[in-house]
């Protein structure tokens, strides 16, 4: 490839930027999880190559094309006893494709078995390089959100997604990807045992409450996976339109005096 000066070099990648483009990839896409085991090993001195394999996911078997991805869901969560054994089931079930161009499976942040469990939806870019959920700017308004009724994941919450693995570009989960991976998201929420759950935007609704319609559901108790649950505005939504922030503060309002009374 010819050499480029860097004035060209910086021209072209603000250019790139304003397309939209967020990341750096490939032509074709990359088996993330095949990588760390292979070709990162070979490339890396042996010392850092053990690292590396000390840091990669599970390996899995390759999804039994036959099988049915919920039952096999819902087998393998069932069997999980705890978290750490729910997180290794779900880095080993191989029927999700999200999970190849995935960097890391995001489980959960926050205190096991605190009151008030958070599900949002999917991880983005932040939360796919950091393996925890809600880490960029919704995640960061979630946290002064919950800061503004006393809680806190370094304290008082557990947060997790419906889904564990980043969808490409951000586009929407499909509802085959929420089907199956829900059976893993029943058994988190009876392993964690919350009090409550309190669902972030519309997929979470689907997902739990098996219906959508948020400026409806939210601030509305609902009851779910054996849990009071209560919708509420994605903290994404509300960057997006700042003027409802308002009704976010009264679902804030009516989970903070539930707490209280409960
Ligand atoms: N939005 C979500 O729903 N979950 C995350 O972890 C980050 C953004």
């Amino acid at each position: 490839m010819e050499s480029m000066d860097a004035r060209t070099a910086l021209a072209l990648l603000e250019w790139q930027i304003e397309l939209g483009v967020d990341e750096t990839i490939g032509e074709t896409g990359i088996d993330r999880y095949a990588l760390s085991a292979t070709s990162t090993a070979q490339a890396r001195p042996r010392a850092a190559a053990q690292d590396a394999r000390a840091a990669a996911p599970p390996a899995s078997a390759p999804a039994d094309p036959f099988a049915d991805p919920v039952a096999v869901a819902a087998a393998t969560a069932m069997a999980a006893g705890s978290l750490a054994d729910l997180r290794a089931a779900m880095a080993a079930y191989a029927h999700c494709d999200l999970k190849r161009g995935a960097r890391n499976l995001v489980f959960a942040d926050g205190v096991p078995g605190a009151r008030v469990m958070v599900i949002g939806e999917a991880p983005g870019r932040e939360e796919d390089q950091a393996g925890k959920p809600f880490v960029g700017a919704a995640g960061q308004l979630l946290d002064r959100m919950l800061a503004a009724i006393g809680l806190s994941r370094g304290e008082n919450v557990y947060i997790t997604n419906v889904l564990p693995w980043r969808p490409p570009q951000n586009r929407d989960p499909k509802p085959e990807e929420t089907a199956m991976m829900r059976p893993f998201l029943e058994r988190h929420v009876a392993l964690a045992d919350p009090d409550v759950l309190v669902l972030m935007g519309n997929f979470s609704c689907e997902a739990v409450l098996g219906t959508r319609g948020i400026t409806r559901l939210r601030g509305n108790w609902a009851q779910a996976m054996s849990k009071p649950v209560l919708p509420m505005f994605h903290p994404a939504f509300l960057l997006r339109r700042p003027a409802e922030k308002r009704k976010a503060w009264e679902d804030l309002l009516t989970l903070k005096s539930w707490l209280r009374d409960d």
